[in-house]
C-alpha cells in the first residue's frame, strides 16, 4: 500500500517535470555548465556516490514549483560529473513518518552495501507533538527505484535533542562497522552526533563527535565527516553564524573513543551563494565536494520574485570540487579537473601591468569562462587591484583585491537590479610573493578561487546575456598579473 502511494506521488512528480521541462529549459538565466534541476526548486546536494559505474547525485527537490515546500529527492546520473542524464525522483513524501506538508524527506546520503544502493534520510513528520525528524532508510537494487525499508523511522533524537533540530545523516563505513553523523543542537549550540551499526538498521549512539561552544552557530546542518590524509575532517553549515554558512575543521580523530579534535578551522567558501556541502569518494581516491548555490529567490513575505523564479526554477549547485589538505592541515577546494574538458577559444597573455587607467579583459563570450592568473606581488605597488566581470549597462560585479587592507570583496550591489550584498574575506599576503586568483563564471554566478585554493567567494549573479565585458583597473599605482590565461566554456545542457 504504501509502497504504491510513494511510486504514485514519484510518477505524478515525474509527470509534472515532463510537462515542464522543455519550457523552463529555454529560461535565459539557466546555468550553462553547473548541474540544476529540470523544473521547480532545488536545495542541498544529498547522496552523492559513485555507485555501479555512474556518479550519482540526489538533492532535495521540489519539482511543482520554484520554492523550497514539501520536499523530494531528485536524482540524475553521470559519467564524468559535466554531462547528467535525469532519472525520476527517488524518494518522495509517502509515509506517516516523511509527510509533513512543510517538509516530507529531508536531506541525507548514499552507501553501498553487497551491491545495494542505500539513502539514509531525515523523515519529518507532525506527530502530534510538533515538528519531528527521524532517520530513515530506503534502498535499490538498481540505483534508480528504491524501496522506503519497512522499520522506519530507524533513529529518534536522543533525550535532551530537540526532535526538531535532528537531521541531515552522512553515513560511511570503517572497518566493520557503519557510522552516521547527525545535524543536531542543545541549548542553542550547534552539534554533529555520532552515531554506529553493524548493518545500518540497528543505531547506537556513539558520542557526540564536536560541538559548538557559541562560536559556531545555533545549530549544524549537513554535516559531513571523512578521513583525508592522515588527519580527518568535518564540516557543517551552521545557522545563525554570521557569515560562516560552509566551515571546515580539521584534526585528529579516535574511533575508540568517537572523539573529534579539531587543531584547524575555515570557511570553505565566503561567497553570499554557498551552503551545505557534501563528499563523496571518487573511483581514483579524490574527495569531491558539492555545495548548493543557494539563492533564496522567493519568500511569502517578499513582494518581488526573483529572476530564475519567474522562469519556473530556482537554485542549482556550485561546480565540484576536489578537497586537498595543506601540510600545514588547511583545506583546499580545486574545481575538478574534468571541467578542463570544456575549456575553448583559449587567450593568454604572459605579463600585465595594470594602471589606474581601466582595460578590458578578454575570456569567452564574456558570461561563460574561465579565467586565471597570478599577481605578482613583489612588482605590485597598487593599493587594491579591481576586477569587473559582467559589466555592461553601468553594471557591473566588482572583485576587489585590497593589498593595503588585506581584504578580497565581491560587491554585487550593482550587479543586476536584483542581487545584493558584497561577500569579504582576509586576504593573507604576509611573506607572499604572488596570489593565485582562479575564476569561473557562468550565465548567473561566479566563483572565484584565490590563495591556493583556499580563499574562495562563490555569488550567483543574474546578470542577462547584455552584461559582458570584463574590465580590470588598480588604484594608487601599478598591478602586475602574470600568466594569464582564459577560456570559454562549453555548454554541456
Ligand atoms: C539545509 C536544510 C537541511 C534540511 C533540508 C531541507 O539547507 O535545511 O538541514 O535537511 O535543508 O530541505
Amino acid at each position: 500500500m504504501s509502497k504504491e502511494r510513494l511510486q504514485r506521488n514519484i510518477e505524478k512528480a515525474q509527470h509534472e517535470i515532463d510537462t515542464k521541462k522543455d519550457l523552463v529549459k529555454n529560461g535565459s538565466m539557466r546555468q550553462k555548465y553547473h548541474f540544476m534541476a529540470q523544473t521547480g526548486w532545488i536545495n542541498d546536494p544529498n547522496g552523492l556516490i559513485y555507485f555501479q559505474g555512474n556518479y550519482h547525485f540526489f538533492f532535495q527537490y521540489n519539482p511543482y514549483h520554484g520554492f523550497w515546500d514539501s520536499m523530494y529527492w531528485g536524482h540524475a546520473v553521470s559519467r564524468d560529473l559535466l554531462h547528467w542524464e535525469y532519472l525520476p525522483p527517488a524518494l518522495a513524501p509517502s509515509e506517516t513518518y516523511d509527510d509533513h506538508p512543510k517538509g516530507g524527506c529531508f536531506s541525507g546520503s548514499a552507501i553501498e552495501r553487497d551491491g545495494r544502493l542505500y539513502l539514509m534520510y531525515t523523515a519529518t513528520t507532525n506527530a502530534g507533538e510538533g515538528f519531528e525528524q527521524t532517520q530513515c532508510l530506503a534502498y535499490s537494487e538498481d540505483g534508480i527505484h528504491f524501496e522506503k525499508y519497512e522499520g522506519n523511522p530507524l533513529v529518534k533524537a536522543p533525550a535532551g535533542i530537540p526532535a526538531d533540530q535532528f537531521r541531515d545523516p552522512k553515513i560511511w563505513k570503517h572497518e566493520d562497522f557503519y557510522y552516521m553523523v547527525v545535524g543536531a543542537c542543545k541549548e542553542e549550540r550547534g552539534m554533529a552526533l555520532l552515531y554506529r551499526s553493524a548493518d545500518l538498521i540497528h543505531w547506537e549512539f556513539w558520542n557526540v563527535l564536536f560541538e559548538s561552544r557559541g562560536e559556531w552557530g545555533r545549530m549544524w546542518e549537513c554535516p559531513d565527516f571523512y578521513q583525508l590524509g592522515d588527519k580527518y575532517v568535518l564540516t557543517f553549515s551552521p545557522i545563525a553564524s554570521g557569515d560562516h554558512t560552509a566551515v571546515w575543521l580539521s584534526g585528529q580523530f579516535d574511533y575508540e573513543t568517537g572523539r573529534f579534535c579539531p587543531e584547524r578551522s575555515g570557511e570553505i567558501d565566503w561567497g553570499l551563494d554557498y551552503y551545505a556541502p557534501q563528499s563523496f569518494l571518487a573511483p581514483d581516491g579524490r574527495r569531491i565536494t558539492v555545495g548548493w548555490a543557494n539563492g533564496w529567490e522567493w519568500m511569502p513575505q517578499w513582494k518581488d520574485w526573483g529572476p530564475s523564479f519567474q522562469e519556473g526554477w530556482c537554485g542549482f549547485f556550485n561546480v565540484p570540487r576536489e578537497v586537498r589538505m595543506l601540510k600545514d592541515g588547511s583545506l583546499q577546494y580545486l574545481p575538478v579537473r574534468e571541467l578542463e574538458a570544456l575549456r575553448e577559444k583559449p587567450c593568454r597573455i604572459q605579463e600585465l601591468f595594470v594602471t589606474e587607467e581601466e582595460r578590458e579583459l578578454i575570456a569567452g563570450d564574456g558570461i561563460c569562462f574561465e579565467m586565471k592568473f597570478r599577481i605578482d606581488l613583489e612588482r605590485t605597488d597598487a593599493k587594491s587591484l579591481e576586477l569587473d566581470l559582467r559589466c555592461g549597462k553601468g553594471k557591473k560585479t566588482a572583485c576587489v583585491f585590497d593589498f593595503e587592507k588585506g581584504q578580497l570583496s565581491v560587491n554585487r550591489n550593482n550587479a543586476d537590479g536584483w542581487s545584493r550584498g558584497t561577500s569579504r574575506s582576509v586576504l593573507f599576503l604576509k611573506g607572499k610573493q604572488e596570489l593565485d586568483v582562479h575564476i569561473f563564471s557562468d550565465q548567473s554566478s561566479i566563483e572565484l578561487f584565490s590563495d591556493q585554493y583556499r580563499n574562495n567567494h562563490s555569488n550567483n549573479v543574474f546578470a542577462g546575456n547584455t552584461q559582458r565585458m570584463i574590465k580590470v583597473h588598480a588604484y594608487g599605482g601599478t598591478a602586475a598579473i602574470v600568466d594569464y590565461e582564459s577560456y570559454g566554456l562549453q555548454c554541456c545542457f
